[in-house]
């Protein structure tokens, strides 16, 4: 019953927004662990790709890490004015502040308390977190060099109104780097958004086998975490929503139905 309620409401952007805005403030309000500070479903790098050779001690989620970090790759953030839409409980936003060297990091999320979170949990000299909407981005017009976005555009109310936000605050030459996942025709119609910017796509990868990859990796450890935070009667709603593997978000990433990509874009000079 609520399901279908759910499947009803869903093409509805302020339902999308409703939703996004309530999970993500329930979530950190009523699990505030300080050892939680990814939400992305993480990232294998291939064998192309540069060793990840960290010393970062303040996290264990090592694959979600991995998302960003080998996203960030796609460009130089070093003195850069960079701003993160939907950053969550913060461990992206904090990685790349601290080893990418930007001159400024924001992470920007819709939820106050993820928000709070993550200000109390991540503090640096070049790092802050505030609250806003991807819809309305609180900025000037070309204003920021960067903007990243990880696992988050997809439940926007206005995907295409984020796009156009994107565009109006980023400087010219500068870089929209973003991974989300989509159902197959539903990647589709975004890839028809992004063509519709100004801006350039540089890249566009499909990282599906990298985030099962990372799935299976962390499984055990989730199942355990699942268990020792969250209520017995909500185990089963939050590891479907956690992505744990034979969850309906694994299985459909594993059968084509669901992928998951990473784009590079660039707002011409
Ligand atoms: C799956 S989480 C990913 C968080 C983070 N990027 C990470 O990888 O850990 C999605 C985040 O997007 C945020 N979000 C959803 N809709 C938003 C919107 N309209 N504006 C800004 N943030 C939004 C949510 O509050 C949530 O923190």
């Amino acid at each position: 019953m609520v399901n279908a309620l759910i499947k009803l409401l869903k093409p509805f952007p302020w339902f999308k927004r409703f939703n996004a805005k309530i999970t993500y403030e329930l979530l950190a309000k009523h699990i505030p662990a300080q050892d939680w500070q990814f939400m992305n479903y993480g990232y294998v790098p291939t064998q192309e790709e540069p060793e990840l050779k960290t010393t970062c001690t303040f996290t264990k989620q090592v694959y979600p890490l991995q998302m960003y970090h080998y996203l960030a790759l796609h460009t130089d953030l070093k003195n850069k004015q960079v701003l993160e839409v939907g950053s969550g409980r913060g461990g992206g936003a904090r990685y790349l502040a601290e080893n990418f060297q930007p001159k400024q990091y924001i992470g920007l999320d819709l939820a106050q308390s993820a928000v709070d979170l993550a200000n109390k949990i991540h503090q640096l000299p070049n790092l802050k977190y505030i609250q806003g909407s991807a819809e309305k981005l609180p900025f000037p017009p070309a204003s920021q060099d960067v903007v990243i976005n990880v696992e988050s555009c997809h439940s926007y109310g206005r995907v295409d109104i984020f796009l156009s936000e994107v565009e109006r605050v980023l400087k010219p030459g500068g870089y929209l780097l973003l991974v989300d996942f989509r159902s197959e025709y539903k990647m589709d119609d975004f890839r028809k958004l992004l063509k519709e910017t100004k801006l350039t796509l540089l890249k566009e990868e499909d990282i599906s086998q990298r985030v099962i990859q990372s799935i299976e990796a962390v499984n055990p450890d989730k199942v355990k975490r699942i268990e020792e935070l969250i209520p017995k009667r909500w185990q089963k709603l939050f590891s479907d929503f956690a992505g744990v593997v034979g969850s309906r978000f694994y299985n459909t990433l594993k059968d084509g139905s669901r992928s998951y990509y990473r784009f590079v874009l660039h707002k011409p000079s």
